[in-house]
């Protein structure tokens, strides 16, 4: 039996002995085509050898040094890549071990440059309900992640709490998408007033909702709107890209295309791709000058900050990101990938929505396409799905909860970079075969 602390403590999982590409090989030699990435993670596939190479020659130089005593030359390359590439005002990095621990970190930058500019009453964050931003106590906290938060609410901080950017759901009949984001803006800006404009300190969201809601983008306009409001009353704007970021949709930045800066942005998954542990805050010159003028530190740290094999990692799966013009790929293979899914399931009639952008979609399921009712939560039919995936050696990333925490479900899809639109084809395949026979089943037990 495991000794291990697994995510479930009852039934048991393949053990993965290898994997390669866009695909990992279990122990009794089942392949399964990695279509989210695990979880948006895996962004040039498996074992790259060049990636290898990077983390061994820096395993060979020097493999950690406490960032108490030493920078290192990888390090200090991956800030320069990553403010290179960075959007504009953005101008320093801070390298951490994952996504939550870069919430974490934004979370406190935000705090304590309100501090250091002599505004100490800021203490409240605002997030969306239906958002995730890591399951520590201040990311969890800041999340609208219902199921996640539910039994550990009594000690979390108090947050104020506004609607995500849900289209298909919230749009109201004969509202056009412009005027929706006007009205979420004109939500943000009563919530910032009801709190006292003066005792927020940021604004924290997804600008592509990731595993809550299955890679749902916003409308037309609407961070314009919300950056607009958070600059009239002097709050943050911190934009969690830990899933959507580093090229998943087809630009480096997700937020790229909506046309904004934030001035607190947290990446992980996609900047190592799952080769290291890694993740960063890249925080807007304006908040570093402050600490520079103030305090001089950003009063913080982990053990494993600025690790220099994380680091090598995630320098080379950038470059190569960068060299092999994956970006243009992304866009053009992603843009195949929603033909290929709206061909596939646009008709089913459990499919209720396709949407995403890139290489980042998401599939939600209904029991009724007409008036979108959800499927009944006891019927789990998100567990079902990944287990008839499974079953045909697909990893997909189905979740229940999709509408209010409870509600809903949705199937979350990631592939790397690098597939071939043979295999994107593949993954349409043995995706719409997981559903048919998962929503079938349902309907046979019913
Ligand atoms: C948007 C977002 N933020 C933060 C996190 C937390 O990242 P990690 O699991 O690396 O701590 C996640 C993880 O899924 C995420 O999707």
């Amino acid at each position: 039996m495991t000794k291990i602390i697994h995510r479930s403590l009852r039934g048991s999982l393949p053990f993965a002995v290898s994997a390669k590409g866009i695909t990992i090989t279990d122990r009794d030699g089942k392949v399964y085509i990695d279509a989210s990435g695990g979880a948006a993670v895996s962004c040039l596939g498996h074992q790259h050898p060049e990636v290898l190479a990077a983390m061994h020659a820096q395993i060979d130089r020097v493999a950690y040094a406490h960032t108490g005593f030493f920078t290192t030359e990888v390090a200090e390359e991956l800030a320069e890549t990553l403010i290179a590439d960075a959007l504009p005002g953005i101008g320093h990095v801070y390298l951490v071990s994952g996504g939550s621990e870069a919430v974490e970190a934004a979370l406190k930058m935000a705090r304590q440059y309100f501090v250091e500019t002599g505004e100490p009453d800021r203490s409240v964050f605002i997030g969306r309900r239906q958002s995730y931003h890591g399951n520590t106590l201040g990311a969890l906290a800041v999340g609208g992640n219902e199921w996640r938060r539910k039994q550990f609410a009594p000690i979390l901080i108090d947050v104020g709490r506004v609607s995500p950017c849900y289209e298909y759901r919230d749009r109201r009949e004969g509202e056009s998408p412009e005027q929706y984001s006007e009205r979420l803006a004109t939500e943000l800006d009563a919530k910032i007033l009801e709190l006292g404009s003066k005792r927020v300190i940021a604004f924290v969201a997804e600008p592509i909702v990731g595993a809550t809601m299955g890679a749902v983008p916003p409308t037309p306009g609407y961070f314009r709107r919300v950056r607009e409001v958070c600059d009239r009353h002097g709050v943050l704007f911190i934009a969690d890209e830990v899933m959507c970021g580093m090229g998943r949709t087809g630009t480096l930045h997700a937020l790229e295309q909506e046309g904004i800066s934030p001035d607190l942005m947290t990446i992980a998954k996609g900047l190592g791709g799952g080769y290291q542990p890694v993740g960063a805050v890249l925080a807007s010159t304006k908040i570093i000058d402050a600490f520079k003028r103030g305090s001089g530190m950003f009063q913080h740290g982990h053990t494993y900050i600025g690790h220099a094999v994380g680091a090598a990692a995630a320098l080379a799966v950038q470059r190569i990101i960068k060299r092999d013009g994956l970006l243009d790929k992304v866009k053009a293979d992603g843009a195949y990938f929603g033909v290929a899914l709206r061909k596939a399931l646009g008709n089913h009639p459990f499919v209720g929505d396709i949407r995403g952008r890139g290489l980042f979609w998401g599939v939600e399921l209904v029991e009724d396409r007409a008036t979108k009712r959800a499927f009944d939560p006891a019927l789990k039919l998100n567990a079902k799905i990944k287990a008839e995936a499974m079953q045909r050696g697909l990893m997909c990333y189905p979740m229940g909860g999709t509408i209010d925490g409870v509600h809903g479900d949705h199937v979350l899809l990631a592939p790397p970079f690098i597939a071939r639109r043979s295999e994107l084809d593949e993954i349409v395949a043995r995706l719409a075969a997981a559903i048919h026979s998962g929503t079938a089943s349902l309907k046979r037990a019913a």
